[in-house]
């Protein structure tokens, strides 16, 4: 878990790079699934990284004077109310909040628009993210607005506003040690998963027999959701990237693609394996397995700190572009082939993201137009990939083949760690698995 001396300390590092100003960060609202029924709550990331706080109808608030030595954080949340509790459950109110979560002034989130312009008097700048949910852009307009009907008060209004991403990224894409704990669970949860999928897939049952599979060892290790809609994507499905549909017949001969991965403690994680539906490969299978497994390999062994991000997916793309012109799928040379693109028939995506509180996480893949270096603490995927559906110019045999293989990794001092490595994945491995 995280400590609450970690949440304050993120806020006063965050308080530390805003100098003057005030941040104002709003957790996510509910949304309507149907009628009078929302989706299942799930906070905003930033929210959340800087408070653990997890109910909605909440604003975090900063007002930062550095050279004074001063930083206040406020948080607004909804008043307790013993009618709402007996309907849906506990809600801390502001003054459980303030003790609980460590924070130095809290408030009934009913009274928001009463105090946020008052908290904004001759304040310089205003953090915030800006564009993420229009109603909220225009509730903090119109607080401005008010602040600036204030003028003849001699009261002066922020006069800039500045992303709060660019500072709170920067943070979010470097993990303690904390971090590192929970998104090691989550990993062993999926990793946990994936194996009980290979185990129970037979020939004849339903994509979405599998699905439950998955589901049912991520709930009962703990873990909140899935951090992303599975897709369990049989034969020619695995060729479709976002397949989630998930209710086809799973056939004898197939290859079965797994990409699932469970949310704990607000962390994500994301895994794909990809294994035959009656647990041995054929041999055009095996073929285009291995080939995106050792791409794999080279990308995970291209990861150190000092290298620069894009290492991984050069290293991946030159062992499968290597492979496609063995298997007769593209003509010419490596280089060519890379200059022409032609590989993207078969690999059409990148071979990893940052993973963090968000699947896709945060943070800056570029810094001033390079790469940006790979530092230890950051955690991301590693996610090569093989897809070949029917075209004249492809051999019959890999017709329909899709093949992913993404582990989770962070970098350390020296290389990286495989947080997901206890997911089979080796053809040896998975066939003894699934016998
Ligand atoms: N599961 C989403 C992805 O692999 O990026
Ligand atoms: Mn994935
Ligand atoms: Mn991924």
């Amino acid at each position: 878990m995280i400590s609450m001396k970690s949440y304050d300390m993120r806020r006063k590092h965050l308080a530390s790079q805003m100098q003057k100003g005030v941040a104002i960060i709003p957790t996510s609202p509910e949304r309507v699934r149907s009628r009078d029924g929302n989706y299942p709550y799930r906070f905003d990331s930033y929210f959340y990284y800087l408070t653990g706080f997890s109910e909605p109808e909440a604003v975090l608030v900063i007002v930062a004077d550095i050279n004074e030595g001063v930083t206040k954080d406020i948080l607004f949340c909804q008043d307790k109310n013993a009618e709402y509790e007996i309907w849906n459950g506990f809600r801390h109110g502001p003054e459980s909040a303030k003790e609980v979560f460590n924070i130095d002034e809290t408030y009934s989130i009913s009274r928001l628009d009463e105090l946020l312009p008052k908290l904004l008097h001759d304040q310089p700048k205003i953090y915030c993210a800006l564009g993420q949910d229009n109603r909220w852009d225009l509730r903090l307009i119109h607080c401005i607005n008010q602040v600036r009907e204030q003028a003849r008060n001699g009261i002066s209004a922020p006069t800039e506003i500045c992303d709060s991403r660019l500072l709170l990224d920067e943070m979010r894409l470097f993990k303690s040690e904390e971090e590192l704990q929970i998104m090691r669970k989550a990993a062993n949860i999926s990793t946990s998963a994936h194996c009980r999928a290979m185990r129970m897939t037979q020939p004849g049952m339903k994509e979405y027999e599998i699905e439950a599979e998955l589901l049912y060892e991520f709930r009962s290790h703990g873990a909140e959701a899935p951090a992303y809609t599975p897709i369990v994507a049989g034969g020619a499905n695995a060729c479709i990237l976002h397949y989630v549909e998930n209710n086809m017949e799973l056939k004898s001969g197939d290859l079965l693609l797994i990409d699932a991965g469970c949310e704990l403690h607000g962390y994500a994680s994301d895994v794909t394996r990809t294994f035959p539906i009656n647990g041995k490969f054929n041999s055009a299978q095996k073929d285009v397995y291995q080939l995106t497994l050792s791409a794999q390999v080279a990308a995970i062994n291209a990861v150190k700190p000092g290298t620069h991000w894009d290492a991984p997916h050069t290293a991946a793309l030159q062992v499968l572009v290597q492979g496609f012109i063995d298997l007769g799928l593209c003509q010419g040379s490596v280089e060519s082939v890379i200059k022409s693109k032609d590989y993207k028939r078969f690999y059409m995506h990148r071979t990893g993201h940052w993973l963090g509180l968000d699947v896709h996480d945060v943070g800056e893949y570029k810094q001033d137009g390079k790469w940006r270096l790979l530092h230890s603490g950051m955690t991301f995927t590693v996610e090569p990939g093989c897809y070949i559906r029917p075209a004249d110019n492809v051999p019959r045999d890999f017709w329909n083949i899709g093949v992913r293989i993404e582990d989770d990794v962070m970098v350390t001092k020296t290389g990286c760690e495989v947080l997901t490595a206890s997911a089979p994945k080796t053809i040896a491995e998975i066939e003894e698995l699934m016998q």
